[in-house]
């Protein structure tokens, strides 16, 4: 089924994307256990002269799992080699990819989630012991033919782990899933992001734009280029609190970051569950989402900023959202508006 972006300011902006994203560990800011888990483990795969093992990186879009597995990549000397699920259509684009890459590169396969069943039971052997077992010759010559692979990493990106399968799963020797960021690493990743740009910015200023950019470094560059624009043509190129907050008012941006969708979940749990609990699967029907989006991609976001409980008996809305709606909190009574 096709996917939604999550919203406008998630879509990645390519150009801006290459000047801002950290090229090492050390400019990666936040994701601490993960960065010091990886770290570890490249060291120790350098120090024995191996390939690092295979790694999948799951979490919500823009938080930073194209830029790690660049990062691992140059970290461990090797090339990076992208491609994505649905991009790999055949067999033999995969043994295409496979047999140009060379000892210690990696193959970095975004949206892994997408790749079809067929192709992804060629990569079992190939993760695990090296080998690609190709079908050459078609009718009655054809025969299978085993190719040795170079010692590869393979690294996958999802923003759906739910979706993977178990045999797949099990294949990744390293899984990290990534978080959403605390406004204070936000903040930091602004100010390297304004650095980078030449924006003169005041940290006030970084931390208003932190703040409203749920949790994701691409949000927060994204915002930060648009109130750039509005401190260059309003004010004096400098970004002051002031600044910020009237560039991102005049843009209608959340004031606690919540896109379009995060706001639909909590209406609709308000509104037509009354305050749940709800199942995650009539929701995402009343929300017109998919049940493993609304669990991997929002979810996480408003349970952490308290605008949801996950609960057994489902899912319900907190004090917090129904302040969020401008509506009174009615305990076991129907919501009313103010
Ligand atoms: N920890 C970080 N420090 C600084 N900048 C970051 C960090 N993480 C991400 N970014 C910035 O956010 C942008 C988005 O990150 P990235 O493309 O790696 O996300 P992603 O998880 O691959 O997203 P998607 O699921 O949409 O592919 C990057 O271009 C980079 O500039
Ligand atoms: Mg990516």
């Amino acid at each position: 089924m096709a996917e939604r972006p999550i919203s406008t300011l998630n879509k990645p902006d390519v150009a801006l994307e290459l000047t801002l994203r950290p090229a090492l560990f050390s400019d990666f800011t936040g994701q601490t256990k993960v960065k010091e888990r990886l770290e570890i483990a490249v060291t120790a795969a350098r120090q024995r002269g191996e390939a690092l093992d295979h790694l999948l990186l799951s979490g919500p879009p823009g938080l930073g799992k194209t830029t790690i597995a660049n990062i691992l990549a140059k970290a461990m000397g090797g090339n990076l080699k992208a491609t994505s699920g649905p991009t790999i259509e055949k067999a033999a684009d995969l043994a295409g990819l496979l047999t140009n890459l060379e000892s210690g590169d990696v193959l970095f396969i975004d949206e892994i989630h997408r790749l079809q069943k067929t192709i992804e039971e060629y990569l079992y052997p190939a993760m695990e012991d090296f080998k690609l077992d190709i079908i050459i010759d078609q009718g009655p010559n054809a025969r299978s033919v085993r190719l040795n692979l170079p010692r590869f990493t393979l690294i996958g990106a999802t923003t759906r782990s739910g979706l993977l399968s178990a045999p797949l799963l099990t294949r990744f020797g390293m899984r990290e899933r990534l978080d959403y960021y605390v406004a204070e690493d936000l903040q930091k990743i602004v100010i390297r992001s304004a650095h980078l740009l030449n924006v003169p910015i005041e940290p006030a200023g970084a931390h208003e734009i932190a703040r409203r950019s749920r949790g994701t470094p691409r949000i927060a560059n994204n915002l930060l280029r648009r109130v750039r624009d509005y401190a260059q043509v309003k004010g004096d190129g400098q970004i002051s609190a002031p600044v910020a907050d009237c560039a991102l008012a005049l843009l209608e941006i959340d004031e606690n970051g919540l896109d379009e969708m995060d706001k639909r979940i909590l209406e609709a749990i308000i509104g037509k569950f009354g305050g749940g609990p709800v199942g995650v699967n009539s929701l995402a029907v009343a929300v017109g989402e998919e049940p493993d989006t609304i669990e991997e991609v929002y979810e996480p976001y408003l349970i952490m900023e308290g605008y949801l409980n996950r609960t057994p008996q489902g899912r319900t809305a907190t004090a917090l959202s129904y302040q969020k709606l401008g509506l009174k909190a009615a305990g076991k009574q129907q919501p009313t508006l103010l």
